[in-house]
C-alpha cells in the first residue's frame, strides 16, 4: 500500500510538470504584434531596446514597429484616433498617464481593464501609488506605464555659457536680464520649436508663474483661467517668446535642440527626452557635454508625465499584447528602455547603476520635489482640452494678447469639462 502511494505521488508528480511544460509551451506565441507610437528616427532607440527584450522572450511573434513621426504625439495621435475609431486599433498604442488615456480613451470604453495582470504580476506595490491612481479609475487598471519624464528642463551646453559669461537663469527675471546680453552676442536666448513646443514651454512658464498649488487648482476649477493669476502667465510668456527664434514653427524639438548644442542658441526648455537625445544621439556627456536645471522659476518642482501602452478592446492579437505589457512593466524592460530614453523607470525598484547622472539627478529630485502633472503630455487635461489649447496658442502667438488667450483658455476649459 505505501509502495503503491509513493508510485501513484510519483506519477502524479511527474503528470504536474508535464503540465507545466505544456502550459509554458502553450505560451509559445505566434503571429503580429503591432506597437504604434510617435517613437521614430532619434526618438527610436530605446523603443527598440524593449522590442529587443520582447523578440528574446518571444522569437514567434513578428513586431511591427509602427510609427508616425512628429514630437508629443501631434501627428501620430489624429492617425491613432482615426484608426480607433473606425474600429482598426493597433494592437497596443502609446499613450500618455492621466487625461490623455482617462479622459479620451477610457471614457470611450475603448481599453481593456489591465487590473488581473497588475496583480499578477505585483505591480501593485512596485508602482508608486499617484501613478496607479492616473491610470486607473473606479472600474480598473486601463495601461502601463514605462517611464517618468520630467517637462520642466532647461537645456544649455556649460563650455559656450562659459563662453558667454553667463550662467543658467534660476528665474524668468533672470533669463530676462542676460537675454539682451546675449542677443547683442548674436546668439538666439531660447530656441524653441512647432507649436507644440510652445505649449511646452507655456507649462513650465506657467508653473513657474503660479507656484504648483494653483496650477494643480487650474485643472479642479478652483482657479479660473482668466483670473489676474492666469493673465499674468501669458504676459511672462509674451516676454519670454521676443527672444526666441523666430523660424520656430519650421522646427523639430530636435532641431531646437541642435541650436544650443550648435552655439546658435543659449538656452532651451524641453523634456527630458532631450537628454536622450544628447546622450544616446548626440553622444555628449551629461554634466560636461551638456547641462540642465529645472526651468526658470520652477527649482524644487517635478513636472512629470509619464508614457504608458495598453491593450484596446477588439485587437487582433491579444495575447501577444499582454506579453508585450508584461515586458514593459517589468525591470528588466524597463531599465533597457528608460536609459536611452532619457527618463527614469516608473518602477521604484529600478537599477540605477545602469543609468546615467541626468537621470540618477532626475530620481533624485522625483524622490523630493513638489510633483506637477504635465498638461503639453497628457496628464491634467483630455484631448478635446489639448486640441483646443492649441488653437488658442496660435491665436495667442498672432495677437500677442494675453487678456484674449486668458479669456479663451477659460472657454475652452468650460467647454471640455475641466474641473467637473
Ligand atoms: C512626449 C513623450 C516623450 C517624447 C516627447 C517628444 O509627449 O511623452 O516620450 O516622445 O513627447 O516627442
Amino acid at each position: 500500500m505505501k509502495l503503491k502511494f509513493s508510485k501513484m505521488f510519483a506519477a502524479l508528480t511527474a503528470l504536474c510538470f508535464l503540465g507545466l511544460f505544456q502550459t509554458a509551451q502553450a505560451k509559445e506565441l505566434t503571429g503580429e504584434l503591432e506597437i504604434f507610437s510617435w517613437w521614430a528616427g532619434d526618438e527610436g532607440p530605446a523603443l527598440e531596446a524593449l522590442i529587443d527584450v520582447y523578440k528574446t522572450q518571444n522569437p514567434g511573434v513578428e513586431v511591427v514597429n509602427a510609427t508616425v513621426t512628429g514630437g508629443s504625439g501631434v501627428n501620430a495621435k489624429a492617425v491613432l484616433k482615426t484608426r480607433l475609431l473606425g474600429g482598426n486599433p493597433p494592437d497596443s498604442f502609446q499613450v500618455h498617464a492621466g487625461q490623455e488615456l482617462i479622459g479620451t480613451w477610457v471614457k470611450a470604453d475603448r481599453m481593456q481593464d489591465l487590473t488581473p495582470l497588475f496583480k499578477e504580476e505585483g505591480w501593485m506595490s512596485v508602482f508608486p501609488e499617484g501613478l496607479i491612481k492616473l491610470i486607473g479609475t473606479e472600474d480598473g487598471i486601463w495601461s502601463v506605464p514605462v517611464n517618468i519624464h520630467r517637462s520642466n528642463v532647461v537645456w544649455f551646453i556649460p563650455e559656450n555659457l562659459k563662453k558667454w559669461g553667463i550662467e543658467a537663469p534660476k528665474t524668468w527675471d533672470d533669463f530676462l536680464k542676460v537675454a539682451p546680453v546675449l542677443e547683442k552676442k548674436g546668439v538666439v536666448p531660447l530656441a524653441i520649436a512647432q507649436n507644440w513646443t510652445h505649449n511646452h514651454l507655456w507649462e513650465s512658464v506657467a508653473l513657474a508663474s503660479l507656484g504648483a498649488d494653483k496650477w494643480d487648482a487650474l485643472w479642479t476649477g478652483e482657479l479660473a483661467f482668466d483670473s489676474p493669476e492666469g493673465v499674468a502667465v501669458w504676459e511672462l510668456f509674451g516676454k519670454i517668446l521676443k527672444y526666441t527664434n523666430s523660424d520656430a514653427s519650421s522646427l523639430s524639438w530636435q532641431q531646437a535642440t541642435d541650436m544650443v548644442v550648435d552655439g546658435r542658441a543659449a538656452f532651451n526648455v524641453m523634456g527630458d527626452w532631450a537628454a536622450g537625445y544628447l546622450s544616446t544621439t548626440k553622444k555628449l556627456a551629461p554634466g560636461t557635454g551638456f547641462g540642465w536645471a529645472a526651468s526658470p522659476g520652477t527649482t524644487g518642482q517635478f513636472m512629470f508625465l509619464a508614457d504608458s501602452f495598453g491593450l484596446p478592446k477588439g485587437v487582433p492579437h491579444p495575447e501577444n499584447t499582454m506579453a508585450w505589457l508584461k515586458v514593459l512593466g517589468s525591470k528588466e524592460g524597463s531599465d533597457a528602455f528608460n536609459p536611452l530614453k532619457g527618463s527614469i523607470s516608473a518602477r521604484t525598484d529600478s537599477d540605477l547603476s545602469k543609468y546615467n547622472d541626468y537621470a540618477k539627478s532626475a530620481a533624485a529630485d522625483f524622490g523630493k520635489n513638489r510633483i506637477a502633472g504635465s498638461l503639453a503630455h497628457g496628464v491634467t487635461a483630455n484631448e478635446g482640452f489639448m486640441n483646443d489649447f492649441t488653437s488658442v496658442m496660435e491665436m495667442f502667438l498672432k495677437s500677442k494678447n494675453p487678456e484674449m488667450a486668458a479669456k479663451a483658455a477659460q472657454q475652452i476649459a468650460v467647454k471640455n469639462g475641466i474641473g467637473k
